[in-house]
């Protein structure tokens, strides 16, 4: 079988035939082996992801229709799933990233109608019938946004692990007219964390990019 014809799993990576190693599948045998007890034993098999693996309740779907980036979606879903499971493991955006999962890192943001939301917090429910850009909606094309340029310019990253959430509540920011100054951009943004500290770039890309967007304040 030559490489393009291996099969790709759900983060996109390839791999040959025989037991199949995916970074996902890595991560839960990492998981098992830091939570097993130091008793010198073999580790169990990974677990199956339990998103992935996990019934709707019965009695508890609902049909969902939405406009996610610019494509209609139809899904029965568990009513209880939250957006940001659903953009993941349902339709395979992974852009948006599941940093703390309570609303309190910002990883996860994306836009709702053009209005930013922590989508862990927000019940995928709620987005029937709405419109939702997620940061893999945010170029034209091949064309990166004004904001997603000014990001790389001004190297305003490290790791990338919080950057599609700090990028989307950038334009955000921007379109609502709170990108008049520095400090008004650090307040506006002070709901997105980076913890590798890339602030001084990342105020300076939103301050750039406002002025290519045409809105400061
Ligand atoms: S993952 Fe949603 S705010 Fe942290
Ligand atoms: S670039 Fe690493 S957390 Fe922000």
């Amino acid at each position: 079988m030559s490489q393009s014809d291996d099969p790709v799993d759900d983060d996109g990576e390839r791999h040959g035939a025989g037991p199949a190693l995916t970074r996902r599948s890595a991560l839960q045998v990492g998981a098992v082996l830091t939570t097993a007890p130091l008793t010198g034993q073999a580790v169990a098999a990974p677990r199956t992801y339990p998103l992935m693996a996990r019934p709707a309740a019965p009695g508890q779907t609902m049909k969902l229709g939405a406009t996610i980036n610019g494509r209609q979606f139809e899904a029965e879903i568990d009513a209880r799933t939250s957006l940001l499971d659903l953009l993941r493991e349902r339709f395979g955006l992974t852009g948006a990233k599941k940093g703390c999962d309570h609303g309190q890192c910002g990883a996860c943001t994306v836009h709702i109608d053009g209005r930013r939301v922590a989508s862990c917090l927000t019940l995928a429910a709620k987005v029937d019938g709405r419109r939702v850009t997620t940061i893999e909606g945010l170029s034209d094309g091949k064309r990166l946004h004004p904001m997603q340029q000014a990001f790389i310019d001004h190297d305003a990253l490290q790791c990338g692990y919080c950057t599609p959430g700090q990028i989307m509540a950038a334009v955000a920011c921007v379109q609502e007219g709170h990108a008049g100054s520095r400090d008004q951009i650090r307040e506006y943004m002070s709901g997105n964390i980076c913890r590798c500290g890339a602030y001084v770039g990342i105020v300076a890309a939103i301050e750039e990019a406002a002025g290519k967007m045409g809105r400061r304040a």
